[in-house]
């Protein structure tokens, strides 16, 4: 048996398809979001302008997210120092699930190491509980729901995305004495469309299923608070639970599930992932606590955000850019072809020092490569304008006109 061998053409495949990840080596500019600087080539790090962060807010670089951490560093040190049963329940991360029950209106919160291990987690270990659940998941859902229900053992039926008459013909067909639980995301973060909540809830009610939504790239941007697309819409309490991450509109690490006590007390105490694993650093959740607290009284990043994404739509459509239809703050442009996308953001970052990484299968499916920009509060007009520019002048270059 030759291993090397194997790796290697693994590997080869990777290239062969043009879809060989290649991780851009940064630094970010702390109090001058977009602004980073890259470590690619041999000159010494070069200034570059980020698009493609997911630290939407960038409260990750926030006076108050930076002080708290600080802070609480100083105050009780750098790790938690065991999983929440065993020594590392620390007073913040108390507080940090209250507050964010609280953001959705639940009775309790549950903290996570991330958004991906909440997932995985909550949806193995709930549908493992229930007998017989049949889970009915959206055909775009993120990769950790499709761990999370493949880990549950459960049968999966999966519904034509954002498809409800699709939904309710799977669940009409299904035995009405079984569980069900239906899980889907709000913000679907490669298009940037919207699930229909309500209508989901609806057949939820109709055929007695529970609901689970991933607002991964929701919360901290839509709703009042910051409690997401449940929020904005006033679905949250018709959902039995609500998903999150905190490191991306929140700017910190970790993620998160809200529900009624019930729910919350069955994965505390069943769900691997959450039991046999330390907890998350007290610095990090002092940070959450901190950004978390902010967004809830503060709309000027949601608000700005929004107005950038509007102007940078704008702009890529009157370019004459093949901008997708997106109804949230994500921008993506459609490419199509993996090595495309791959060289435009190359020459983007070499000659116009604008960083967005090209997005590639499995995270889309192959065909729909695409450039992904994020365009946040602090991204300016003129920013936009040079970027747009640029990627007039690359589409040009590559006589990519006619496709577009
Ligand atoms: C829809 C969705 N859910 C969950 C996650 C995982 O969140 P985290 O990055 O906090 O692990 C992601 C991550 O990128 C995501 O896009």
């Amino acid at each position: 048996m030759n291993y090397d061998q194997i790796f290697d053409q693994a590997i080869e495949r990777l290239h062969s398809e043009g879809r060989y990840r290649v991780f851009i080596d940064i630094l970010r500019n702390k109090g001058a979001f977009p602004n980073a600087r890259c470590f690619a080539g041999h000159n010494g790090p070069k200034p570059i302008t980020v698009w493609c962060s997911n630290d939407y807010l960038a409260m990750g670089q926030h006076p108050k997210v930076v002080a708290a951490m600080e802070e609480a560093l100083h105050d009780v040190g750098a790790g938690s120092g065991g999983t929440r049963n065993i020594g590392g329940n620390t007073h913040y991360h108390i507080e940090l699930e209250r507050e964010l029950a609280d953001l959705h209106g639940k009775e309790a919160a549950l903290l996570f190491t991330s958004g991906y291990v909440s997932n995985d987690a909550t949806l193995s270990t709930l549908a493992k509980l229930l007998p017989g659940c049949v889970i009915f998941s959206d055909a775009l859902n993120h990769a950790s729901m499709i761990a999370g229900i493949r880990n549950s053992g459960c049968e999966k039926k999966v519904w034509r995305h954002n498809d409800v008459e699709h939904l309710e013909a799977l669940l009409a067909e299904t035995d009405p004495s079984v569980p069900k639980l239906i899980a889907f995301e709000s913000v679907y973060s490669m298009d940037g469309d919207v699930a229909p909540i309500h209508a989901i809830c609806d057949l939820a009610d109709k055929y007695n299923a529970i609901t689970y939504i991933d607002e991964v790239h929701a919360v901290g941007m839509y709703g009042k608070r910051g409690g997401g697309i449940s929020e904005r819409d006033e679905a949250a309490d018709r959902i039995h639970i609500i998903e999150g991450t905190l490191g991306k509109a929140f700017g910190v690490m970790g993620g998160y599930i809200a529900a009624d006590q019930r729910i919350i007390d069955c994965v505390r105490s069943y769900a691997p992932g959450f039991i046999f694993t330390t907890s998350l650093s007290p610095v990090l959740v002092a940070g959450v606590l901190a950004s978390v607290k902010h967004l809830k009284a503060s709309s000027e990043e949601r608000e700005g955000q929004q107005r950038a994404a509007a102007s940078l739509k704008a702009m890529f459509r009157d370019a004459g850019l093949p901008v997708m239809d997106s109804v949230t703050h994500i921008v993506p442009l459609m490419v199509g072809d993996p090595v495309k996308a791959k060289k435009i953001s190359d020459i983007l970052l070499a000659e116009y020092g604008a960083y967005v990484q090209p997005i590639n299968f499995p995270t889309v499916p192959r065909g729909t490569e695409r450039l992904r920009f994020t365009p946040g509060p602090a991204h300016t007009e003129a920013m936009m304008r040079e970027l747009t520019q640029a990627l007039v002048e690359i589409w040009d270059r590559l006589e990519m006109r006619q496709a577009a």
